[in-house]
């Protein structure tokens, strides 16, 4: 097979077979095709576009280009995973995990780091000293045997073919195109071996999808992808317009993960949590268990209230070597040096609180990094104090920043400024999901 023959049929917006597609996909893994031939391909995708049957060819290539887990044998029964498609202030995975676990129904999950405005479930474990996310998939097998429960990083060996592309994507930019992202969450998910998944689509300025229609088309487009691949799939599509809960910085969320747990906790995020956790549980379910709506919130609720939730949390953090006194007293958590509050000057109502642009903030402060392997300040970030049709005084607390530099601090007052913005005539809240997509 020649490469200039795949190359020069995708830009004549012709259909890839199966055969074309492993080939580059092989090819281009084992290191002997060479970036810029890569490189025009992913442009000519993006372009072109893909069928749904050579999407599925492209992510169960990119999924078998490495280690695939099977996680029935190592949890010994139904496993189900959730995956976000990345947003502000999204620390779901701290909560809902344990508390599926709680709930009896072992979970094991990699989890990735966080890139540009969008934040990554594993520098948020990393601000509870010690916590190891680089665990062996032996190690890793072993904790969810004995623990119904870990966390942790992918190993390199899981989807190496997504691992070289993403990085060529995120130069060229390729990474805006459905057919490729996709293939990317989807490969991975499918390699990392779980048999029901749960995928939260984020909506709005915060997200890679920023209106409804593509989250629509992308959510539909993973669900199928997941079907053919044989898993039991729900979407759902859930609102990044303004920030999830109140805290967007490392350290931050893992304390509101914990208020969380603890049966308090922003209202918004909460009732995030228990949704996704009662999709999980549905597909546990297989049908036969956990079919009823209000039974299962129930459970859910309660054992978010009960610190069941959190002593599985616990568990897993501890078992991955963290200081648990951390999560007894989260004030042990790295803390910022300079804590400012952001007042409103004027009465109304809240029109906007521009994810982007508190994420924009919490970057400067320091939370975020530009490129892979850059440093993070664990401690820094921003706490949104309202929502979208809240009612507020002048002198109402909008947001409390975090930081260690005061030059960053300044820059991010300027823009949780811009991010926002005030009504004098009263504001529909925005909802927290807007659709549900399920597989069949
Ligand atoms: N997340 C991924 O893993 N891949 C993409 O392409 C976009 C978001």
């Amino acid at each position: 097979m020649r490469a200039v023959d795949i190359l020069s049929k995708k830009r004549d917006g012709l259909p890839l077979t199966e055969a074309e597609i492993n080939w580059f996909v092989q090819t281009y893994t084992a290191g002997d095709l060479p970036d810029y031939q890569a490189s025009a391909l992913l442009m000519a995708i993006c372009i072109r576009g893909m069928s749904r049957e050579e999407i599925v060819h492209l992510t169960l290539a990119m999924a078998q280009s490495g280690e695939t887990l099977h996680l029935r044998d190592i949890l010994g029964g139904y496993a189900v995973d959730k995956h976000s498609s990345g947003g502000v202030g999204d620390k779901t995975t701290l909560v809902v995990l344990p508390l599926v676990a709680s709930c009896g129904v072992a979970v094991a999950k990699m989890s990735g780091r966080g890139l540009g405005f969008s934040g990554g479930t594993l520098d948020k474990l990393e601000s509870i000293r010690g916590y190891d996310v680089n665990l062996s998939t032996d190690r890793f097998e072993a904790l969810a045997k004995q623990n119904g429960i870990v966390l942790s990083g992918q190993t390199r060996a899981l989807a190496p073919a997504d691992g070289k592309l993403y990085a060529l994507r995120d130069v060229t930019a390729t990474v805006p195109s459905l057919p490729l992202i996709a293939s990317s969450i989807m490969s991975k998910k499918i390699a990392a071996g779980a048999d029901g998944i749960v995928l939260d689509v984020k909506m709005g300025d915060g997200a890679f999808m920023s209106n409804l229609e593509d989250a629509h088309e992308l959510a539909r487009l993973m669900v199928d992808i997941g079907v053919d691949a044989g898993r039991d799939m729900i979407a759902v599509i859930s609102d990044m317009n303004q920030p999830l809960g109140a805290a967007v910085g490392n350290a931050l969320e893992v304390a509101e993960a914990i208020e969380t747990m603890q049966g308090g906790g922003p209202a918004d995020f909460r009732e995030h949590c228990l949704e996704i956790a009662r999709h999980m549980l549905r597909l546990a379910g297989q049908g036969e268990q956990w079919t009823d709506a209000a039974e299962v919130r129930a459970l859910l609720e309660k054992n978010l209230n009960n610190g069941q939730a959190l002593a599985k949390f616990r568990l897993l953090a501890e078992a991955q070597g963290a200081d648990v006194r951390m999560i007894d007293d989260p004030s042990q958590l790295p803390q910022a040096s300079m804590v400012e509050t952001v007042d409103a000057k004027q009465a109304g109502y809240i029109a906007q609180v521009s994810a982007l642009k508190i994420a924009q903030a919490a970057f400067d402060l320091g939370a975020g990094r530009e490129k892979k392997g850059d440093p993070i300040d664990l401690a820094v970030g921003v706490q949104v104090h309202v929502n979208v049709g809240d009612q507020i005084e002048p002198g109402a607390s909008l947001v409390t920043l975090h930081a260690n530099d005061a030059q960053r601090l300044e820059q991010s007052r300027v823009l949780v400024q811009e991010a926002i913005t005030v009504s004098e005539s009263p504001v529909e809240p925005l909802p927290l999901f807007y659709d549900v997509i399920e597989g069949v």
